[in-house]
């Protein structure tokens, strides 16, 4: 039998463009059995730019105006990788196009927005999809089959922290990230909306946050080119204000009754990347540490007293989620698998006539609870998630 095709359209070429990319061109030599990702067109405002990534990540065509790109005929997705103020317009008209969708984290600006977007994917009954790529790690996915199998018994707490440390230094210009009329909100957006996404999948929904939240260093040199996390700039030059928080850190109760505390922040001096979270349950407990993130440290009450610890589980052996498709087992993997995992989930997706997960769903609800802990930060007060 043929396999199925799907024809990709992307727009934005840089840091997730290059991932998603790279997911697009591995996945068809590990994973044969799924649909077939077609690498039609890639989009960028700077021509000469796009033009050479087209050339470097394999793509048929580089275009440079994303409303042309929705509208053809010859793309049946559209996966959106700019900067998150652009994700809503580009969404809407991607979806009024008929075309799939898979967009980025946070999947917009605002919760209206992003509400905006899921209705607009769900009146023209197309697929949609929201990169929370960190579910994908295997190591995660056992966390996940342990607590659904009812492995760790009762789920009492939820601790998550991500830590990074590029921006410590005042003299880091001020890309868009530290600007929230394109960033939305700083570490909280961007770090914080993947601790968020985890523990809707670990542990379930929010009801109520309280939070706390600041921006240390107040202004920063303008720059003169940026990509991803990495940016040149002159202290000499002009400065211009930081408008998102520098670290954001909330409590919270989920509806299961267990109890939740978050970390994210980009002045963890030492940290490049410490995604990590616990589960404790009345069974046992799980730690992740993203750094380390082939592995996933267990621990079991019942265990016999005298061996009673955490045990280093690595997450490759044929027992675990994808480990199949990659090396023998001990032969670990890296950040570039999580996403090729996640384009796996929604080229089955296509080809099952299903929605995938995480969807627009999934990226509302994370919207839902960024928003109240800004809110509560800005009230000095527990929010109750569904007030908004
Ligand atoms: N899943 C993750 O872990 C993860 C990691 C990093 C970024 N992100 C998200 O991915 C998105 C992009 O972030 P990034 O780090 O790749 O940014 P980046 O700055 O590295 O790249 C942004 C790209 O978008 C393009 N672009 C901007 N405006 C455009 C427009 N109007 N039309 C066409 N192209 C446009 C730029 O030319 C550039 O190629 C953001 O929403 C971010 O939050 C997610």
């Amino acid at each position: 039998m043929e396999q199925q095709q799907v024809r990709i359209g992307m727009i934005g070429y840089k840091f997730m463009g290059k991932a998603h990319s790279h997911a697009y061109r591995d996945l068809p030599m590990f994973f044969p059995n799924t649909a077939v990702p077609v690498m039609k067109a890639i989009c960028g405002r700077n021509e000469e730019g796009v033009r050479q990534a087209a050339r470097q990540f394999g793509w048929e065509e580089a275009v440079v105006d994303w409303r042309e790109l929705v509208e053809r005929d010859d793309i049946d997705v559209v996966d959106i990788n700019a900067p998150s103020d652009a994700h809503h317009a580009i969404a809407l008209a991607a979806a009024r196009a008929g075309k799939h969708l898979f967009c980025e984290k946070p999947l917009a600006l605002t919760l209206a927005d992003s509400r905006e977007m899921l209705q607009a994917a769900e009146s023209a009954g197309v697929k949609h999809m929201v990169g929370f790529n960190y579910r994908f790690a295997p190591a995660v996915q056992l966390a996940k089959k342990l607590v659904e199998e009812g492995r760790l018994g009762r789920i009492f707490h939820f601790r998550a922290w991500f830590l990074q440390d590029w921006i410590v230094d005042p003299e880091f210009p001020l890309v868009w990230r530290l600007q929230k009329e394109i960033a939305g909100s700083g570490a909280h957006g961007d770090l914080g909306a993947h601790l968020i996404d985890l523990a809707h999948f670990l542990v379930g929904d929010m009801t109520e946050v309280v939070g706390m939240s600041d921006t240390f260093i107040k202004e920063r040199p303008l720059p003169s080119s940026m990509t991803g996390l990495s940016a040149k700039g002159s202290s000499d030059g002009p400065r211009g204000e930081v408008t998102v928080d520098d670290a954001t850190l909330f409590l919270a109760r989920f509806a299961s009754g267990a109890l939740g505390s978050f970390e994210a922040t980009r002045f963890a001096s030492g940290h490049r990347c410490t995604n990590s979270f616990e589960i404790n349950g009345s069974k046992g407990s799980v730690k992740f540490d993203f750094e380390r993130m082939n592995e996933l440290q267990v621990y079991f009450t019942d265990d016999a007293a005298d061996v009673q610890g955490f045990r280093r589980v690595l997450a490759t052996d044929p027992a675990h989620a994808y480990a199949d498709a990659w090396w023998p087992p001990g032969h670990t993997i890296g950040y570039e698998h999580t996403f090729i995992h996640e384009v796996v989930e929604l080229m089955d997706a296509i080809r099952e006539d299903r929605q995938p997960v995480p969807n627009f769903r999934d990226g509302v609800k994370c919207q839902q609870v960024l928003e109240a802990v800004e809110l509560s930060v800005a009230e000095k007060r527990w929010v109750n998630v569904n007030e908004l």
